[in-house]
């Protein structure tokens, strides 16, 4: 990727306030749940703007992070924020990482399997199982799009109301692979051992109605692209039926549910 100097400040900021700021929540409790050990050498598999990075730095007191990213605008993004000489990046693909095998203590991803095409999945955790040392531990998070995402669900609910043509664009529908049993079975394929999910549960909270619709207006993701396709007035009743539905959001913060589904395996 090629992009200005503008590019790479927008790129990491637009993605930030729509997920950037809940990954950030969930990267700890993901931590804490794979419990691959103190001290190891980490790699963080499309480590976008280094929410994952940063929570391992904060507990796993790591020898070293490896963050791989395709995106430069995000890894510049990381770069800026994490200062640690512990950390390095490389720009590139999860299906072909630019790594050694057996290498590293835990190989980590989150937010990304359900991003890359379903043909490229197993040969994403199968790069991953090789970066692995034996009895590594490779492990990853996605969000619950279908059913615990209550933000991006409520959007998409709206927006298929308004606008049937939406539907094919609706997060809740496009990532099959963003369910426990999915995920155990693609970590079983990639040969991984003692493969077992969990449920990561928090709650979203928005100071009011801007802090929630603000972020679809910034250009990260499908439900933002959606929204910035559309003209002027659909964008305007769509606002105003979400405000609808949000009434205390008028006035005061309010909360909504996440859940995250998270996968572990043994090499
Ligand atoms: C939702 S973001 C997650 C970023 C970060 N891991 C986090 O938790 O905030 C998805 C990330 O996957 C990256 N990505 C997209 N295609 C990829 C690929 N083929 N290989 C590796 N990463 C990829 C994107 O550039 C982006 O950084």
């Amino acid at each position: 990727m090629n992009q200005n100097p503008t590019q790479l400040a927008t790129a990491g900021e637009a993605y930030e306030p729509l997920t950037g700021r809940w990954s950030r929540m969930v990267a700890p409790l993901f931590l804490e749940w794979i419990d691959a050990g103190r001290n190891g050498r980490w790699l963080d598999v499309g480590c976008g703007t280094g929410a994952l990075i940063q929570a391992i730095l904060d507990a796993e007191e790591p020898k070293e992070v490896v963050g791989v990213d395709p995106s430069s605008a995000y890894i510049a993004y990381a770069r800026r924020e994490i200062r640690d000489p512990r950390v390095r990046y490389e720009v590139g693909d999860a299906r072909a990482l630019p790594v050694a095998s057996n290498q590293y203590d835990a190989v980590v991803s989150g937010l990304v399997i359900n991003v890359l095409p379903p043909s490229g999945q197993l040969s994403a955790v199968r790069e991953m199982t090789r970066a692995a040392r034996r009895g590594g531990t490779v492990g990853a998070y996605v969000w619950d799009y279908a059913g615990g995402l209550a933000p991006r669900a409520l959007f998409w609910s709206v927006a298929t109301a308004l606008d049937p043509a939406a539907e094919e664009l609706d997060e809740r529908v496009q990532y099959p692979i963003c369910q426990p049993d999915q995920l155990a079975r693609l970590f079983q394929s990639a040969g991984l051992h003692a493969v077992e999910t969990a449920d990561i549960e928090l709650e979203a909270t928005f100071s009011d109605f801007e802090d929630y619709w603000d972020p679809f207006l910034a250009g990260y993701g499908p439900a933002s692209a959606y929204l910035l396709s559309l003209p002027a007035d659909a964008q305007q009743a769509l606002r105003d039926r979400l405000r609808a539905e949000l009434p205390a959001a008028e006035y005061e913060p309010f909360r909504l549910p996440i859940r995250a589904f998270s996968v572990r395996g043994v090499k």
